[in-house]
């Protein structure tokens, strides 16, 4: 095998930290809560992206996460998640989640939404 010269290893090992950061950055809580928000079935009233569905939109969630958790665990017409089914660490990753999801385009600039 042929050796690489060294200045070519820094610069890749340099081009590889950033892309690792943000991979990381993604899996970790992101990707995690994501999961989470498929498992505990959230998306099946609340679509996958939290965009809404047979139930509210939830993301981009701007509630703080107390008041998130609130109206997670204490509900009226959505089923109630006990701390005993989701522990407030999954639950916070599933806000994390939602809360990094981004804003829906506006109407003008979905273009089969416009000229009608
Ligand atoms: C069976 C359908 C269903 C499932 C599953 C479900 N929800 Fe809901 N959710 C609702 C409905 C309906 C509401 C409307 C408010 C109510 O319950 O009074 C709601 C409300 C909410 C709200 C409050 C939104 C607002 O702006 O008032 C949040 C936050 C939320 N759900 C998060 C979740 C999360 C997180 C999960 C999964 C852990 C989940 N939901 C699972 C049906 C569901």
């Amino acid at each position: 095998m042929k050796i690489m010269p060294r200045g070519l290893l820094v610069v890749m090992g340099l081009l590889t930290i950033p892309a690792l950061l943000v991979a990381q950055e993604s899996t970790d809580s992101g990707s995690r809560g994501r999961e989470l928000f498929e498992t505990y079935q959230c998306w099946q009233c609340h679509g996958f992206e939290g965009q809404g569905g047979a139930a509210l939109r939830v993301a981009p969630m701007v509630y703080p996460f107390e008041a998130f958790m609130q109206l997670v665990r204490h509900t009226n017409v959505m089923p109630a998640y006990s701390p005993n089914a989701l522990s407030d660490e999954n639950l916070r990753l599933i806000w994390d989640y939602l809360r990094s999801r981004p804003e829906p385009p506006a109407v003008e600039d979905i273009p089969a939404l416009r000229d009608r």
